[in-house]
């Protein structure tokens, strides 16, 4: 059984590197394809939001959504963005909590860190901290986040019950899980959901929708909701698949539809001992 962590880790260590040597940071598909990139990653952001930021930042995008976008920050509060890559959403999260805030960003590869760290370098942002360490297991303390934010990196993890629980857990209560990532609709095939390279491309590891809200809920979450913000068609899976050994005919048009980024909100309940025990 290969270890999809350590793929994940040498994937995206790689796209940082990328960058840092002045290249794009697609991976995946996109990384095969002429005119990078993929349409799960690509125009995310708009210019008011990636103006302001440094360009590496902006070139080591690797998300599915625009979380800070959605997730409603207000001043002085803490928020943590789950696999923070480059660093764009906790540069974002940064400047929307203001210098009374902090915005923390977790990530388990070395290159991400020292690029996301060069870039809060450039841009001059204080209240930010990026910690090295993984999602299933977050350095920091009980009830001590406001916000958590992610971006197309729930689906990678080869334990999602372990991170939703870690989340709730630093979350104070009344906090709010406030996700972008990619889910599925209804039953896929197999032969897409056994691809170590689609895993990493953010597709073959993505949860179906009901069964994120069920977990979600396991790990002691309220007012889960799933709203779709992009949803791919075949032409989309196309592009996506090409590169990747499939057999795009035969499964494109079943796919069509079955996959779509999607933004995840959550509550932790204020009056809450602990998952599931609140009503
Ligand atoms: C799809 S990229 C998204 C990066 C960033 N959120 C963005 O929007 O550009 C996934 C990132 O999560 C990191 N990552 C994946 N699995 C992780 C884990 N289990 N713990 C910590 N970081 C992880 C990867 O190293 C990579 O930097």
């Amino acid at each position: 059984m290969p270890d999809i962590k350590e793929i994940v880790r040498e994937k995206y260590g790689q796209a940082a590197l990328r960058v840092t040597t002045g290249g794009s940071s697609c991976c995946g598909a996109a990384a095969a394809l002429d005119g990078c990139c993929d349409p799960i990653t690509s125009h995310l952001y708009d210019a008011g939001q990636t103006g302001r930021l440094p360009e590496a930042a902006v070139l080591a995008s690797l998300g599915c959504g625009n979380p800070t976008a959605l997730a409603e920050l207000k001043a002085c509060e803490t928020v943590l963005d789950l696999g923070s890559g480059g660093g764009i959403d906790v540069l974002l999260s940064a400047k929307r909590v203001g210098p009374g805030g902090k915005a923390y960003g977790l990530e388990m590869t070395d290159e991400m860190l020292a690029l996301a760290r060069a870039n809060q370098r450039q841009a001059g942002v204080e209240n930010v901290e990026f910690l090295k360490g993984e999602i299933e297991n977050i350095p920091l303390p009980d009830n001590s986040v406001d916000v958590i934010i992610s971006n197309c990196v729930v689906n990678l993890s080869a334990d999602k019950d372990r991170v939703l629980r870690e989340a709730f857990r630093v979350l104070k209560p009344g906090g709010r899980f406030a996700v972008s990532d990619v889910v599925t609709r209804g039953e896929m095939l197999p032969e897409i959901r056994s691809s170590i390279l689609m895993w990493v491309g953010c597709v073959a590891g993505a949860l179906e929708q009901n069964q994120y809200k069920d977990k979600l809920a396991a790990a002691g979450f309220a007012q889960i909701d799933i709203e779709p913000t992009r949803i791919y068609r075949m032409e989309d899976a196309r592009a996506f698949l090409t590169g990747e050994g499939i057999d795009v005919d035969a499964i494109a048009p079943q796919v069509d539809g079955k996959f779509m980024s999607a933004f995840i909100r959550a509550v932790k309940p204020i009056a809450c001992c602990g998952p599931g025990c609140c009503s």
